[in-house]
């Protein structure tokens, strides 16, 4: 499998979701994948998201896609930060959305987990679930960089591997708090492999 784990885009132009597809039309294996932050910017995602799947991208929203025995789960994920220094549903209503918004990219991932029939599942990410992937970025920006509401959701579950992008300065291994290994496989990110992308055995 081929998994893009979002900003497949640098603005979400159309043009540039035809550009990458003129390039996946090279690859003879099954492509599933999420969009990125960087995919809604131009408020074209709907476009962004047909010419994908006109290519046969599988872009999953809180829907799995199986083959041979692997179910890949993916949801794009959000912000928040991470353990208990999560932002709270607390104050203005502004903050109270940014944290909906986490908790319900969680659930979607959640609800997905449960139709899961096989015995292997990947989970597809934009965001970080864990802060030991993002571990080399500033400090600052980690709670821009993804949501510990993954990971709780992950850790319900039986998960052989999560992959996620966001975190460009992140690191390439880390475990959720009980033990799902999760790569951020974000181009920049060294890879065991020397390559701009990682091969992963489940
Ligand atoms: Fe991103």
């Amino acid at each position: 499998m081929l998994v893009l784990c979002g900003d497949l885009t640098d603005v979400g132009r159309p043009r540039e979701a035809e550009v990458l597809v003129e390039d996946l039309r090279a690859c003879s294996i099954p492509i599933v994948g999420v969009l990125g932050n960087h995919d809604y910017e131009s408020d074209r995602v709907e476009d962004v998201k047909n010419i994908l799947k006109s290519a046969g991208v599988h872009l999953l929203n809180g829907q799995s896609y199986e083959v041979n025995g692997v179910a890949f789960v993916g949801v794009k994920g959000f912000i928040g930060g991470f353990g208990r220094r999560m932002l709270a549903s607390f104050g203005e209503a502004v903050v109270k959305a940014l944290v909906s918004e986490a908790v319900s990219e969680a659930m979607r991932l959640e609800n997905s987990m449960r139709a899961v029939k096989s015995e292997r599942a990947v989970v597809v990410l934009h965001y970080a679930p864990i802060p030991d992937t993002v571990e080399g970025e500033p400090l600052e920006i980690f709670p821009f960089l993804g949501s510990s509401r993954l990971s709780e959701t992950i850790d319900r579950f039986k998960v052989s591997a999560v992959v996620h992008g966001h975190a460009h300065h992140g690191r390439y291994e880390g475990r959720t708090p009980r033990g799902a290994p999760v790569y951020n496989v974000a181009v920049p990110v060294e890879k065991p492999t020397g390559r701009p992308y990682a091969l992963i055995k489940v």
